[in-house]
């Protein structure tokens, strides 16, 4: 009984969200949370948009995001979210927790029980776009917990440069499959270097390793994305890169994403009637 009660709710909160798209990534450290905020910071210019940090054991995004100190009260609809730049709505268990710097220690069931609150009890409102940050890798976590996520629009795989990105992207595809998400596309994230002073790109981590192993796996390619070292100042202060530096090479390659993004979302199917609609 309560388990369907838990289904019922989810069902109605999750309804009142057009697209659910989930960040995620072969390994650790490509810039999946950067990404992820960019991309919610991005989309919130002209579309209502909230930002779920799914990754409980490292959730970085309230960092990002700049609202760390933000306090989460619960009112009559739930949860309330803290809300970031462009209106964007954000939850992570960094903001649920109290004492932040102290390393919780999660057991898997906990965690999944976790996520799921996020989604439920948090009055998330109606949304165009629900962006989900994902723990790094393919692990039983991270798929657990994108088992959770109803009538996902599908993934988003970032990765880099390299080579390696073919076995990277393979991976999440794999993933993908096993979770029945579709694959939205391939973002290749840290590629390449903008010079500030002469304008030429530098091939730091390589070029185009992202984008054959798209081409390569038959999927989309949405676009790479430049080094550039104030994705990192923003990230470290709480002021996402795009709303800080619009007219850079990397925001603009964030704006070419979204507008990928946008040309290619599944149909939004019918409100549901009866018990579940609003
Ligand atoms: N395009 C970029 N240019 C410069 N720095 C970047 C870029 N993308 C991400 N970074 C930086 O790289 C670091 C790792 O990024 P981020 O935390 O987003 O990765 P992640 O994949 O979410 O990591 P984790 O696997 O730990 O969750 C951060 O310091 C971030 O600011
Ligand atoms: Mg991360």
């Amino acid at each position: 009984m309560a388990a369907m009660q838990e289904r019922m709710r989810m069902a109605k909160r999750m309804g009142r969200i057009k697209h659910k798209l989930v960040v995620m990534s072969g390994k650790g450290g490509v810039g999946k949370s950067s990404v992820a905020a960019n991309l919610a910071v991005a989309l919130g210019a002209d579309s209502k948009v909230g930002l779920l940090d799914a990754d409980v054991t490292g959730p970085d995004i309230p960092k990002i995001m700049g609202v760390e100190d933000a306090h989460i009260i619960s009112g009559d609809q739930g949860i309330e979210p803290a809300v970031g730049p462009n209106r964007v709505k954000v939850i992570s268990m960094a903001q649920l927790l109290v004492g932040r710097d102290t390393p919780v220690i999660w057991r898997g069931p906990l965690k999944i029980k976790a996520i799921k609150q996020m989604m439920i009890d948090v009055n998330w409102g109606d949304l165009d776009f629900m962006v989900i940050d994902l723990p790094p890798g393919t692990s039983d976590e991270p798929l657990s917990i994108a088992q959770e996520i109803p009538d996902a629009d599908g993934a988003i795989i970032v990765t880099t440069p390299q080579e390696v990105s073919l076995l990277d992207v393979r991976k999440s595809i794999a993933f993908a499959q096993a979770v029945r998400l579709p694959i939205v596309g391939v973002i290749e994230n840290m590629s390449g270097l903008v010079c500030p002073h002469c304008g030429k790109t530098i091939d730091v981590f390589k070029r185009g390793g992202g984008e054959a192993a798209a081409k390569e796996l038959g999927l989309r390619f949405l676009g790479r994305i430049p080094l550039d070292p104030d994705i990192v100042v923003g990230g470290d202060a709480g002021k996402p890169f795009v709303v800080e530096h619009p007219n850079s090479p990397a925001a603009k390659a964030f704006y070419g994403i979204v507008n990928e993004i946008r040309a290619n979302l599944k149909p939004v199917p019918p409100r549901p009637e009866g018990p579940l609609a609003r």
